[in-house]
């Protein structure tokens, strides 16, 4: 079925030199959305986070397999490009023959010293070349016309190398030779998997060992970062000849303790003026986020009405235009032109151009991800990554943050004011709940002689707030987000106020 439509997708381009453009796509809030209802009515363990793994590198072959990962062209790539590209596969195991998919970014200028950043998205399922590179952070966007790509004038490889992981196994170009595979992934293999890629990444690209290296993403990745990053601080410890110079992390919308992200949601959605004083009254009322408490029904169906009362808006940015397809010509995509967002280059059909680029032939072989085992086209996120067959997922993320913090990382929370996913009151509420002394109050920061967003430094943590921005903050704000990530990564202050 899949197989079917993914041909009639490809004739589709080819006889018509049209996008292809999908009816059915997986998105990385509805697999969230759809984890944490899954979890709350505890069809996923709420696991102890325990981080374990083993290293097994293979140093020359992954040294020739580098030149081979090399990127010549993207077909329809800019032609003034000036910096590498590679993309490829890593095994994690070769027993079942599961390898993950990476591409990576060097730096424009100075890439030999500028930091190392990995970037992952969430889901669970969701991959990060097409969020993450395509649609955030990387060097281009697919155009229009599906077929080229623009610059990302706001690309952070400016300032870092970047590195992007679909991951687990199922996801986006990721796969297993081994199909039982697909049904045991879960937070735990998530971590183990991600290191053992890490390691056998470093072993391919040697001259990055030692260098400055933070893990940024967002949404569920708000699991996914600390997880990983425990993981890696727990292989220190373990290690003489330790090479993964980890320095901090940079969390996104990301989720961090169910019973607060809960409560902050209802709040959000009824200070933003999008439900009903009646509905707030009776989720107050019903619903109870408390990890041991039972979903009770009426909690449900007061949940339903908030969908209901919300309407069809992006719940990844409440004041976003949506992509309307014309019913006369379903191949043609508009937009409102009265959009307040057309200044930062945000296109709501940017997706839709996306994933027909990123399912033509072309563009998989350029990218490598052209193997044959493949049984599914790339999509946002995966249908076989499945919340449904998640294995675990912890309850919260504080117990990990406070042995992140006792280990000196450098973090940073940011967080998208105007999003309903994981939006910035449930931030707000979780990081409340470290208790962590204040260093610095509640204060704007500027970006471009504006205000950017808010921030608060806490003792081992900062917050920071990003105004106007959605769920995926770079693609809403991507000047914001660039000066951000700059004095993140010189580990400075926000920029402030000349008048303050
Ligand atoms: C390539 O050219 C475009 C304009 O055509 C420009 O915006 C971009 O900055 C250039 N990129 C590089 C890496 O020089
Ligand atoms: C999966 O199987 C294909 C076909 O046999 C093989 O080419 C590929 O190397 C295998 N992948 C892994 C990670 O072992
Ligand atoms: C690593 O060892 C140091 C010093 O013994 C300890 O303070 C730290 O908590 C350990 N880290 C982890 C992740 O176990
Ligand atoms: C939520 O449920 C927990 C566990 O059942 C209970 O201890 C707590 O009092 C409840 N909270 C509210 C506000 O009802
Ligand atoms: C809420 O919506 C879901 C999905 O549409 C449905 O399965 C469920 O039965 C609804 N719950 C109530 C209480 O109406
Ligand atoms: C696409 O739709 C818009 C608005 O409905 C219309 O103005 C435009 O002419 C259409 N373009 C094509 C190529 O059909
Ligand atoms: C992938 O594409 C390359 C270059 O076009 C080609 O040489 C190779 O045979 C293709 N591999 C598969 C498995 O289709």
């Amino acid at each position: 079925m899949r197989i079917k439509s993914m041909i009639v997708w490809v004739l589709l381009v080819i006889l018509l030199g049209l996008c292809a453009i999908p009816t059915h796509e997986q998105r990385q809030h509805n697999a969230l959305k759809k984890l944490l209802k899954v979890k709350r009515s505890h069809g996923i363990k709420p696991t102890q986070w325990s981080s374990s793994s083993h290293l097994s590198p293979h140093h020359d072959e992954e040294l020739l397999q580098k030149e081979k990962d090399r990127i010549e062209a993207l077909p329809g790539q800019p032609s003034n490009v000036t910096f590498q590209h590679y993309s490829g596969y890593v095994t994690v195991d070769s027993n079942r023959g599961r390898a993950l998919f990476y591409y990576f970014v060097e730096a424009i200028d100075d890439h030999s010293t500028k930091p190392l950043l990995l970037w992952l998205n969430g889901g669970p399922g969701c991959s990060s070349l097409g969020y993450g590179a395509m649609l955030e952070i990387g060097p281009f966007r697919v155009n229009p016309d599906c077929r080229t790509l623009s610059v990302n004038p706001y690309a952070w490889n400016q300032v870092a190398n970047t590195l992007f992981l679909e991951a687990p196994a199922g996801v986006g170009f990721s796969y297993s030779n081994t199909s039982a595979d697909y049904k045991e992934n879960g937070d735990k293999r998530t971590a183990e998997d991600s290191f053992a890629f890490l390691v056998k990444w470093f072993e391919r690209f040697p001259q990055y060992k030692h260098r400055d290296f933070y893990i940024a993403g967002e949404s569920y990745a708000g699991y996914y970062i600390p997880e990983l990053a425990d993981t890696i601080l727990n292989h220190k410890n373990k290690s003489a000849d330790w090479f993964i110079n980890l320095k901090g992390i940079m969390v996104g919308n990301g989720i961090m303790n169910a019973e607060t992200d809960g409560r902050g949601m209802d709040d959000h959605v009824w200070t933003h003026a999008l439900i009903s004083d009646q509905t707030y009254e009776a989720l107050k009322t019903y619903c109870n986020y408390s990890t041991e408490a039972p979903v009770s029904p009426l909690c449900d169906r007061f949940e339903n009405k908030t969908a209901e009362e919300i309407g069809y808006i992006q719940d990844t940015d409440i004041y976003a235009p949506v992509c309307m397809q014309s019913s006369s010509s379903p191949h043609n995509l508009t937009t409102h032109s009265e959009s307040n967002h057309a200044s930062n280059g945000y296109d709501p059909c940017g997706e839709k151009y996306l994933y027909s680029y990123l399912n033509n032939p072309d563009v998989q072989s350029a990218f490598h991800a052209n193997i044959t085992t493949l049984p599914y086209p790339w999509d946002f996120c995966s249908d076989i990554v499945s919340p449904d067959t998640w294995k675990d997922s912890p309850w919260s993320m504080l117990p990990i943050y406070n042995n992140l913090i006792a280990n000196g990382l450098q973090i940073l929370i940011f967080s998208g004011d105007v999003d309903i996913v994981v939006p910035v009151t449930s931030t707000r509420y979780s990081i409340n709940a470290l208790k962590l002394p204040i260093e610095s109050p509640w204060h704007p920061w500027m970006s471009d002689g504006e205000v950017g967003g808010y921030s608060v430094v806490y003792k081992g943590l900062t917050f920071a707030t990003v105004r106007g921005a959605g769920h995926q903050v770079p693609t809403f704000q991507p000047a914001r987000a660039l000066t951000m990530l700059n004095s993140y990564l010189q580990g400075k202050p926000l920029p402030l106020s000349k008048h303050s």
